[in-house]
């Protein structure tokens, strides 16, 4: 017995000076994550990041997420119906067995956080589902949602970056436009000359539809737009779609993802004939932060520039679906070694979650205190 218990103290002394150690010497990624190597002819670099694995979430407020709550008169949304935002409409529906990327989920149908429009109208508002990112200092950024769009007409489906009405970044999907031989993707930057055209953004040059070559409510597919200095580009499954140059924003925002519907038949439609899913399987945020403290922590952790201490970002260049294999896509989460200094909600198959979040001299403390605790536990001190 003795001798177990033994190598069980030991065992502990060295996860202490490990997580010490992690907090001393540098991480992997703490000069940045960057599109394209940093030698290349462009790149653009990120210093903090927040990715979620919705395959594997259950608890949304702990994996840095906020579901909305809201009523929108028909009025106010512009609409023979309002909106009517709930809780109900944003469901954790993660893998069964929690070491799979694909199969069986706890609610049944396609794993990933659902988020529903209901067929019933209620008070003159359609039920419809909204979260949103707890980080609202997102400043240039390349930002990523893989999902599978409704099949049910009379929806609108957005993955977006917003500041305010005029300072907004969309990838929408109407349901009613997708079928065997179109697939369009609306792409959308609203400006002060959309708020002049009544938030209409279809008449004036940040908007256009693209044509996809799959069918987006058929299995997930990655939408990305990169935000930079000069342009927005969007992506779909890592091909580039188009770029646009003009009236991009220049402050900090937050990310949202919503599926809707207002009976608008120039836009929505709806309500849908049936309750409509839109389903989530991640959302990957490379960005820069528009927050004073961040920007510190960021040159504290990086000190001196070093390539060696940067990360590419990997481009997702196929579905992120189907089988357990291909369902399976990068996270730099997952790696503690690659996430220093950054704030991560993990929970990842058969780990602890983890928060590495900002304030080391914090972290320093604890740790201190938990090792000399530690030692004092094994006799040492
Ligand atoms: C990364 O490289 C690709 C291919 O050369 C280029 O199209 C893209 O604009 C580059 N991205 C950035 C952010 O520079
Ligand atoms: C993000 O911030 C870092 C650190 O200040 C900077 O080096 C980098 O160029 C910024 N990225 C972009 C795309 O502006
Ligand atoms: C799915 O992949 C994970 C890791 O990639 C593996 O642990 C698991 O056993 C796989 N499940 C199936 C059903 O193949
Ligand atoms: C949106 O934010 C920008 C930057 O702070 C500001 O200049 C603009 O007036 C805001 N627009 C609205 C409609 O509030
Ligand atoms: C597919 O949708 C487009 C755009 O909504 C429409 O113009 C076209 O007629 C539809 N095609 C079929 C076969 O339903």
């Amino acid at each position: 017995m003795a001798p177990v218990v033994f190598l069980d103290r030991l065992n502990v002394l060295g996860v202490l000076c490990a997580a010490l150690l992690g907090n001393v010497l540098a991480t992997s990624c703490d000069c940045g994550y960057s599109l394209n190597q940093t030698n290349a002819t462009s790149y653009a670099l990120f210093t903090d990041l927040m990715e979620t694995d919705f395959l594997h979430v259950t608890d949304l407020k702990a994996a840095g997420w906020t579901p909305q709550v809201y009523n929108v008169t028909p009025t106010a949304a512009r609409g023979p119906y309002g909106k009517m935002a709930l809780l109900e409409n944003v469901v954790p529906n993660a893998v069964k067995n929690e070491w799979d990327w694909a199969g069986e989920s706890v609610n049944g149908g396609d794993a990933g956080l659902q988020v529903y429009v209901r067929a019933d109208p209620v008070d003159d508002m359609i039920p419809m589902g909204e979260l949103v990112i707890q980080r609202t200092d997102m400043l240039l950024g390349s930002f990523r949602v893989a999902m599978k769009i409704s099949s049910a007409a009379g929806t609108c489906g957005a993955f977006f970056w917003f500041r305010n009405d005029t300072q907004e970044i969309d990838m929408e999907f109407l349901s009613k436009q997708l079928n065997d031989t179109s697939n369009p993707v609306n792409l959308v930057l609203q400006s002060p000359q959309s708020a002049e055209a009544g938030y209409d953004a279809s008449h004036t040059q940040t908007y256009d539809i693209y044509p996809l070559p799959f069918r987006p409510d058929d299995g997930f597919h990655e939408y990305r737009f990169d935000w930079l200095e000069d342009r927005v580009s969007f992506y779909a499954d890592g091909q580039w779609l188009k770029d646009m140059t003009i009236d991009l924003p220049n402050s900090a925002g937050h990310l949202v993802v919503n599926h809707w519907s207002n009976g608008d038949p120039g836009w929505s439609s709806g309500p849908p004939a049936t309750d409509a899913v839109l389903t989530v399987s991640y959302v990957k945020a490379y960005f820069n932060s528009s927050d004073a403290q961040r920007q510190r922590d960021y040159r504290r952790r990086c000190g001196k520039w070093d390539p060696q201490t940067q990360c590419v970002i990997p481009d997702q260049t196929r579905a992120p679906g189907g089988s357990n294999a291909t369902a399976r896509t990068f996270f730099f989460s997952a790696d503690p070694d690659e996430v220093g200094n950054q704030t991560v909600f993990a929970d990842w198959p058969n780990e602890s979650r983890r928060s590495v979040d900002g304030g080391a001299e914090w972290g320093m403390l604890v740790f201190g205190v938990v090792v000399a605790a530690g030692a004092g536990w094994l006799g040492l001190v």
